[in-house]
C-alpha cells in the first residue's frame, strides 16, 4: 500500500496568494528531491484540511502542477509525483506582491498530500468565415486603450540615435513582466527588443548558424521558422512531436539550435510537462544545442496560469521570444528576445550592422500599454472572450489542443480525410487548414486547424454548425 506523504514543511503567507506559494513550495519539494517520483500526495480535501485552507485553493495549486507535468493522477487512487529528476535548478516562481498588513507566517505541515499569408478578415464580404489559426481578435482592442499609448508616444521626443537593444524602460518592464508571468528572472541585459518572433529568430540564426548548420524544428511546426532558419542557410532537421510537444529523447545530437513551442505546441497543442523540459535543458548542456523557445500565445490559457517558461530552467542554454502579436496584434510589430547577455550583445552588434531596428514610438506606445495596466486588462478581457468561442468549438468531435491559444486540432474520425472535410466546408463557406500545411515532411497525422481568435462568438457557433455534419463518423 502507498502511504501519502505528511511532513512536508509548507509555510504560508496568509497576506498572498496561497495557490501559488503551495505550488511553488511543492514544485521546490520535487525539484530538490524532498519529494520524490511517485510519491503519493494528500488529496485535496485533506490538504486543504491540513493547511486550514479552503479546497478551492488546493485544487487550483494541483492542477497548476499538473498543468506543468510534476504531478500525475492514478485514475481512482490519488495524486503522485510525476517521474522528474530532482537536482535540475527549479523553475522560480517569484513570490507575488505582498499586500499591506502582512501577517507572519505560519507554518503548517500538510500530511499527505502559420500566419495566413493573406490579410485575413474574421468573415469576409459573402459571409464566409475563415478560420485562421494565430490570428488575434483586432476589434477586440479598446480604441480609447489604443488612442492613449499612441498620444504618450507622440510626446516622446525621438532619440538622436536608436538603441539598438532597445528602449531601456520597456526592457525594465520586461524584466517585471516576464518575473511576474513566466517566473523567468533576468535583467535588462538578458533582453532585446525585436519585431516579433521572426524577427528574433532571424538575429540569432544570423549570429549563431553558419551554412550547412543543422537546426531542429518541430514537425509539425510553425513554417515560418523553419524559413527563417533556411535562409539562414542551415538545414532543417524535423523534430518528431506527440500530443505533450516534442519528443526529447529522439533528438539528435548534432544540432546546433533547436526551435521549439513548449507552452503551446504549434498547431497540436500540447504543452511540454517537466520530465521532458528537463530531458530538453540537459540535452542542450550536453550537446551544446541552443534551445529556441517560441512563446508565442503563453497569455491565453484557459486551465491555468501561464506556465513558467522553459528558459526560466536555465536562461544559459534557452533562448526566450516572446511577441505582442497574439496577446496585442501582429501590425505592432514589436517583440522580445531573452537569452544570456553575451548572446544578446552578438546578436545586437549584428543588428547594428544592419541598421536593424525597432520604431522608437511602436516601444513607447508599448511601454504605456504595460505601465498603464492596459496590457493587462486587455489580454484578461481577450482571455474570457476567447474561452467563450474555445468552448463552442470544444463541442466539437475530435477537439485536441484546446487549453491554451486560439486555435484547436480536430482529429477526423478513421475514413475521413482532412482535405475532403476542408473542401466540403468551403464550399458551406467556412475556411479552416488542414495540418499538413505544418508539415516540413510527409505527415504523420491527419487532421484540421481551426482558428477562433479573429472570429466573432456568433460566426464560431455558425461555423460550428456547418462543420458538424461533416465530421460524423
Ligand atoms: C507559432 C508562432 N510563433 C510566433 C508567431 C508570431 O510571430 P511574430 O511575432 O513574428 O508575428 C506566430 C504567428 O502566427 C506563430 O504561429
Amino acid at each position: 500500500m502507498t502511504t501519502s506523504r505528511s511532513d512536508l514543511p509548507v509555510v504560508l503567507d496568509r497576506a498572498r496568494p496561497l495557490a501559488a506559494q503551495i505550488t511553488g513550495q511543492l514544485r521546490d519539494a520535487v525539484t530538490s528531491g524532498v519529494l520524490l517520483a511517485g510519491e503519493r500526495l494528500l488529496s485535496t480535501r485533506e490538504l486543504a484540511a491540513t493547511l486550514g485552507v479552503s479546497r478551492t485553493v488546493v485544487t487550483s495549486a494541483y492542477a497548476q502542477l499538473f498543468a506543468e507535468g510534476w504531478l500525475e493522477g492514478r485514475h481512482g487512487s490519488g495524486t503522485y509525483v510525476a517521474d522528474v529528476t530532482p537536482g535540475l535548478p527549479p523553475v522560480r516562481v517569484p513570490p507575488g506582491p505582498a499586500r499591506s498588513g502582512r501577517v507572519p507566517a505560519g507554518q503548517v505541515r500538510p500530511s499527505q498530500a502559420t500566419p495566413p499569408s493573406v490579410s485575413p478578415l474574421e468573415t469576409d464580404k459573402d459571409g464566409r468565415i475563415e478560420m485562421l489559426p494565430g490570428v488575434p481578435w483586432a476589434d477586440g482592442i479598446d480604441p480609447a486603450m489604443w488612442r492613449r499609448a499612441w498620444r504618450y508616444a507622440g510626446t516622446r521626443p525621438p532619440s538622436s540615435w536608436p538603441d539598438a537593444c532597445g528602449l531601456r524602460e520597456l526592457r525594465a518592464e520586461l524584466v517585471t513582466y516576464l518575473r511576474r508571468s513566466r517566473a523567468l528572472t533576468v535583467t535588462a541585459d538578458h533582453i532585446l527588443i525585436t519585431r516579433g518572433v521572426s524577427n528574433g529568430l532571424t538575429g540569432l540564426a544570423a549570429t549563431l548558424l553558419s551554412p550547412g548548420d543543422r537546426a531542429g524544428v518541430e514537425e509539425p511546426g510553425y513554417p515560418a521558422a523553419r524559413e527563417v532558419l533556411r535562409r539562414a542557410g542551415a538545414e532543417v532537421v524535423p523534430c518528431r512531436v506527440d500530443e505533450h510537444g516534442v519528443v526529447t529523447d529522439e533528438l539528435p545530437d548534432d544540432l546546433r539550435l533547436l526551435y521549439t513551442t513548449p507552452a503551446h505546441q504549434y498547431p497540436l497543442g500540447g504543452r511540454l510537462p517537466v520530465a521532458r523540459r528537463q530531458a530538453l535543458v540537459a540535452w542542450a548542456r550536453r550537446t551544446g544545442t541552443v534551445i529556441v523557445e517560441d512563446d508565442y500565445d503563453g497569455e491565453f490559457r484557459y486551465d491555468v496560469a501561464p506556465l513558467p517558461a522553459l528558459a526560466a530552467m536555465d536562461p544559459e542554454v534557452v533562448v526566450y521570444l516572446g511577441t505582442t502579436s497574439k496577446m496585442l496584434t501582429p501590425v505592432l510589430g514589436a517583440g522580445w528576445l531573452v537569452g544570456a547577455p553575451g548572446l544578446v550583445d552578438r546578436i545586437t552588434a549584428d543588428r547594428q550592422r544592419i541598421s536593424e531596428r525597432v520604431p522608437e514610438p511602436v516601444q513607447h506606445a508599448l511601454v504605456q500599454m504595460i505601465t498603464s495596466g492596459a496590457l493587462e486588462r486587455h489580454v484578461r478581457r481577450m482571455r474570457l472572450e476567447y474561452a467563450r468561442r474555445r468552448s463552442v468549438l470544444m463541442g466539437l468531435p475530435g477537439v485536441i489542443g484546446d487549453t491554451a491559444g486560439m486555435h484547436v486540432v480536430l482529429e477526423l474520425p478513421p475514413g475521413r480525410s482532412a482535405a475532403e472535410v476542408a473542401s466540403a466546408a468551403c464550399d458551406l463557406g467556412v475556411g479552416v487548414f488542414t495540418l499538413d500545411r505544418y508539415y516540413a515532411g510527409p505527415p504523420n497525422r491527419d487532421g484540421l486547424a481551426l482558428g477562433y481568435g479573429a472570429v466573432p462568438l456568433t460566426g464560431v457557433r455558425r461555423a460550428a454548425g456547418l462543420l458538424r455534419p461533416l465530421l460524423a463518423p
